[in-house]
């Protein structure tokens, strides 16, 4: 017969039976435990050569895209610049100087053009004279007519250009064919702006060849 209050050892017996998971788990071996060798200095040196090529390898791939694919922002050199056509000199007068985009606007009997202001010869800076009506070098005495042409002195060739473009005000434009001639102004047009690009540049014309009319 059964008796109502079980003893302790009844009891003891009874909670063995209801953990056995428990102790299986605790009766299970021990997971061997998982060790990271250190790199030894060679690897070490790997890594830092590996990481290094991959900087190096960046640097030149992010140069090339932007060498390709140049940004520049407008009104900085290597970028568009926006001419005021009132400050546009009348035709054959002293050029229009742009220090900051390192350029003069010239207007000729044959239109408007943008003379990059750096010497052909050596990169020095060619300065107006106005009293000769010309550009004449400080370095070796180069001297170029108002439309940049080559009128004598150790420079190779005439002032470069730099391409330009012509707003109206009907919102038409005309652009430099890229052969560096000037471009002529509508007569029948508003001009609104004239957008030189100074990322843009065509050689000068070569000694003897004279674009505008003659001057020297
Ligand atoms: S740099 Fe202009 S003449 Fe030499």
């Amino acid at each position: 017969m059964a008796t109502a209050n079980p003893s302790q050892g009844e009891l003891a017996t009874r909670a063995s039976i209801a953990k056995p998971s428990q102790e299986v788990a605790s009766a299970a071996p021990a997971a061997p435990a998982v060790t990271v060798p250190a790199p030894t200095r060679r690897e070490f040196l790997y890594y830092i050569w590996g990481a290094s090529l991959a900087l190096l390898l960046g640097q030149a791939t992010a140069g090339l895209i932007w060498f390709i694919f140049p940004r520049f922002r407008e009104g900085e050199f290597g970028g568009v610049f926006p001419f005021n056509p009132a400050d546009l000199p009348e035709v054959g007068a002293q050029p229009t100087s742009v220090p900051s985009g390192r350029f003069h606007v010239s207007n000729t009997a044959e239109g408007v053009l943008a003379l990059y202001g750096v010497c052909t010869h050596l990169g020095c800076l060619p300065k107006w004279v106005a009293t000769n009506d010309r550009f004449e070098c400080p370095c070796h005495g180069s001297k170029f007519t108002g439309d940049g042409s080559w009128i004598e002195g150790p420079a190779p060739r005439g002032l470069d250009r730099f391409n330009i473009e012509l707003v109206y005000a009907d919102g038409t434009r005309t652009q430099s064919d890229g052969s560096g001639s000037p471009i002529p102004i509508a007569a029948d047009k508003t001009l609104v702006e004239i957008r030189v690009n100074t990322g843009k540049r065509s050689l000068g014309p070569g000694h003897g060849v004279r674009l505008g009319p003659q001057r020297t």
